[in-house]
């Protein structure tokens, strides 16, 4: 942390996204147990337009739904069972809203990195809902983290509220990703896939002003080198073998903790 970059240097994934259900309140809550005070988590829109946290553009994989989630009212997807495909302790976990999350986060003094997520053609509008959210949620506190590999949800919420940080989501160096986070986005930062960052793409940029981040890091070593090219962020899964007390650092624990 410093003044300029408020945030965790560690970053749990969908919450603690693997051990518990991902994207529920499960997962904030053990990641919280084992330390971690910034998560990441992946938001879209309901049919009614309510902010909520799922991952996939469909509802078979995390939920007892089936089909498109954007197909479904928030009062649909709230009866869901988020939990059971994970495992039977967690069976009735229901789906999250964002104002749930924002809420808990405030009990918690967790910091967040909202995933912008829309389902397709729902770019514009998903962003624009989820910074107008944000900054209604976290009014008074230090805001969320937004980001998207949408250039289109950015820019939407940059529109709809600007002074919420926003970061540029890569998975491939595509054309132009760097004038496009520091122009027209005006991102703070870059959230780039850990194999895609070498010393060129950081020198990049670093050069440009924004903060590098990278997901999903599960790897000690991977962590290592990732730290050494000045990233100031890292999205791990790996919830029990990183300790995050140690900050910006890499630091295995000596034994597992319990859940
Ligand atoms: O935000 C980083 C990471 O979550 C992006 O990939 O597919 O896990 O949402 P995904
Ligand atoms: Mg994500």
């Amino acid at each position: 942390m410093s003044a300029d970059w408020p945030y965790p240097f560690w970053i749990a994934h969908r919450g603690a996204g693997k051990l518990a259900p991902e994207n529920t309140a499960a997962a904030f809550h053990l990641g919280h147990r084992l330390g971690w005070r910034m998560a990441e988590c992946d938001v879209k829109l309901s049919a009614d337009g309510v902010p909520f946290l799922l991952h996939d553009d469909t509802l078979e994989r995390t939920t007892s739904g089936h089909g498109p989630a954007a197909a479904r009212s928030w009062a649909e997807l709230s009866r869901l069972d988020a939990g059971a495909w994970h495992s039977p302790a967690h069976a009735g976990q229901p789906l999250m809203a964002l104002d749930q999350l924002a809420a808990w986060s405030q009990e918690a003094a967790t910091e967040l990195n909202l995933e912008i997520k829309p389902c397709p053609g729902r770019e514009a509008e998903t962003g624009r809902v989820v910074a107008q959210a944000a900054q209604r949620l976290w009014a008074g506190r230090r805001p969320p983290l937004l980001s998207s590999f949408q250039p289109d949800a950015l820019a939407a919420a940059r529109e709809a509220a600007p002074d919420l940080p926003r970061a540029l989501l890569i998975d491939t160096a595509w054309p132009g990703w760097l004038d496009a986070a520091r122009g027209p986005l005006a991102c703070v930062a870059m959230v780039a896939h850990a194999p895609l960052i070498d010393a060129a793409l950081a020198a990049q940029v670093h050069g440009a002003g924004l903060r590098l981040l990278a997901y999903t890091v599960n790897d000690a070593a991977q962590a290592r080198r990732l730290l050494e090219l000045g990233v100031s962020g890292l999205i791990s899964d790996e919830v029990r073998r990183f300790d995050p007390a140690a900050g910006a650092a890499v630091v295995e624990r000596a034994a597992p903790s319990p859940d």
